[in-house]
């Protein structure tokens, strides 16, 4: 089938009609108690969508890509300030070569599509991965996306390519050895200055499409206090409505970060505040 034919027929399939079986999610009107700061998204399911439509996978991709964009418009509207997107994994090498040079084509061509829309939205792009190992096209399209939008600030959008959490970790870890430090001093924050997101905060929240409950070797280091949340909905399908019901999801979410929370601290407050009147009362009396 051509490329021309499977475009149109995804147009079709996207359009607004070819989604009225979808029910609208009414958007509060009171702005959400908490918004997470950043959100990172594994897209998971373009192939499946595609495959459910008789086409080929790459139209699942290239579905993904219109799905992506209209995230990234959203994002900020939503109070999302980060957002990082699981593009490509260094595992994702081993998927046959057709379907490898068919997302590397779409990724060079995505890049360079949507820079100048992404560039006037205040998007700032950034790339978390091994670049070196990359298609020197791929190489040169991101370099410049990155440079292009460098001084935007209104959404921040980090693009994983060729990108494993292990592969991070390991990376930070000889590079913190290269410079000298010895073994017993290594510390966290030293590991951590060392990622590709070692000045943006951790993700408040990990949304993943297809249904499947796996983190993939996605921001092993800074998912350690992530929310989680899995949705059936495959990524080309995964729109505006979709996001605010994972992020309505998160704003139900108690958060303790290892410690206990606030209602029990409080009570220990509590309990701290009347022995320690108790004990002055004794030392008055
Ligand atoms: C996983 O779906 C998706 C990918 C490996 C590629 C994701 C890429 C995009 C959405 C394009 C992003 C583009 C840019 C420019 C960042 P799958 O193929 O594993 O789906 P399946 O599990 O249903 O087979």
């Amino acid at each position: 089938m051509s490329k021309g034919i499977v475009d149109l027929i995804l147009h079709i399939l996207k359009s607004p009609s070819g989604k009225s079986k979808k029910q609208e999610i009414t958007l509060p009107e009171e702005p959400r108690a908490i918004t997470p700061q950043h959100v990172a998204i594994i897209m998971d399911g373009n192939g499946r969508w595609a495959t459910k439509r008789h086409l080929p996978r790459g139209a699942g991709h290239r579905a993904g890509v219109e799905a992506l964009h209209n995230i990234v418009e959203a994002a900020p509207q939503e109070g999302i300030q980060y957002l990082t997107v699981y593009a490509f994994s260094t595992e994702n090498w081993g998927r046959p070569k057709d379907e490898v040079d068919g997302l590397m084509d779409l990724f060079w061509d995505s890049f360079n599509r949507y820079l100048e829309s992404l560039r006037a939205e205040g998007v700032r792009i950034r790339h978390f991965g091994r670049l070196q190992e990359l298609r020197p096209d791929i190489q040169q399209g991101i370099s410049n996306a990155v440079e292009t939008t460098k001084n935007n600030s209104r959404l921040n959008l980090n693009v994983c390519l060729n990108y494993g959490g292990r592969a991070e970790i390991l990376d930070a870890i000889r590079a913190v050895i290269a410079s000298g430090v010895p073994s017993d001093r290594v510390t966290e924050e030293m590991i951590t200055a060392h990622m590709y997101s070692h000045d943006i905060p951790d993700p408040d929240l990990i949304i993943r499409t297809a249904g499947e409950m796996r983190l993939s070797n996605f921001l092993v280091w800074q998912s350690a206090y992530s929310e989680y949340y899995s949705t059936p909905t495959l990524f080309p399908d995964f729109d505006r409505n979709e996001l605010v019901v994972a992020l309505n999801s998160f704003a139900q979410r108690k958060r303790k970060f290892g410690k206990i929370g606030p209602e029990h601290a409080n009570m220990a407050y509590l309990a701290k505040d009347t022995e320690a009147r108790a004990k002055s009362e004794i030392s008055r009396s």
